[in-house]
């Protein structure tokens, strides 16, 4: 996840390591090995210089047990709520769920697919630099992992988020084409406006996307399939009909359910509408896009 972020701030502690800083309501707040383990996590990937190896966290058997959990729980509420896509990216991932994996375990399986690969990431990656990664099949990935008091609730994104959401989406060609587009118009996008109004389409889609499926709305965004709760009050949101300058202009809070959703009315015709949007993104999209919503 990228936008507005809700990740948790990583600055410099001082002795030349780093503080991940955590919110007063955050379930690990109080816990000081959970804050250690975040630190510690958070220095392995601000210190990793591109080409060289993914940093390997040796994970505890406390937290592969949250693995297992999550895994297990979403994986349940996927047969039912997800698109046709992701359980066929899903199933040719096949992503290991007695295990949290090591990035490069998520690359071996990811690469052989799409091409895109994971690589290490503190906290929330600059928008410019997490979505142009996407042109080289680049997805910039968290290591840590939730709180153990709370397995399937977490206030920010977390590895769970990153590769049961996003990883499993990466593994359809279609939707993986379209995030390479996102990231060519990054490359395109000067202004930082354009940029922010990018990353609302990305929200509204890529993270918080609905498909029509046999009369049924379908999960296809990340951040709803790796949301144990939101999976069971996505369909009771404001299903709305797909609209790219309403849902680059809108405002979102992160930290709740989303009320209001963005549903395509058919998987080709979401897919076409995507690469078509993001092949013509650039600095004077925004401007085409609300006039032409407002001539309507
Ligand atoms: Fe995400």
């Amino acid at each position: 996840m990228a936008t507005g972020s809700g990740y948790s701030p990583v600055v410099p502690s001082g002795d030349g390591g780093v503080e991940v800083e955590l919110d007063q309501d955050h379930p690990g707040f109080a816990d000081p090995a959970y804050r250690r383990r975040r630190n510690d996590i958070a220095a392995l990937s601000v210190n990793w210089l591109a080409g060289e190896p993914v940093p390997f966290v040796e994970y505890t058997e406390a937290e592969h047990g949250v693995w297992r959990i999550v895994s297990h729980e979403l994986s349940r509420k996927h047969e039912k709520y997800a698109c046709r896509e992701f359980l066929h990216g899903r199933e040719a991932l096949a992503l290991p769920t007695d295990h949290i994996p090591q990035l490069d375990e998520v690359s071996e399986h990811l690469v052989p697919i799409t091409g895109f690969d994971y690589a290490p990431v503190a906290g929330l990656a600059p928008l410019r630099e997490f979505y142009g990664a996407f042109a080289g099949r680049r997805f910039f990935s968290t290591q840590y992992i939730r709180h153990h008091s709370v397995p399937l609730y977490t206030p920010e994104p977390d590895i769970v988020h990153e590769v049961i959401g996003h990883a499993n989406q990466l593994a359809s060609p279609k939707f993986a084409a379209v995030c390479e587009e996102v990231g060519r118009a990054v490359g395109r996008s000067e202004r930082a406006e354009t940029l922010a109004f990018l990353s609302k389409v990305f929200w509204f889609t890529l993270e918080f996307g609905v498909v029509f499926e046999d009369g049924s709305p379908q999960a296809y965004g990340a951040g709803i399939l790796s949301s144990f709760g939101e999976l069971d009050v996505f369909r009771k949101a404001d299903l709305r009909p797909f609209d790219f300058a309403a849902m680059g202009s809108v405002e979102y809070d992160i930290t709740r359910y989303q009320p209001l959703l963005y549903a395509a009315e058919s998987f080709d015709r979401l897919i076409d509408d995507l690469m078509d949007f993001y092949r013509t993104y650039d600095d004077e999209a925004r401007e085409r896009l609300l006039a032409a919503s407002a001539v309507a």
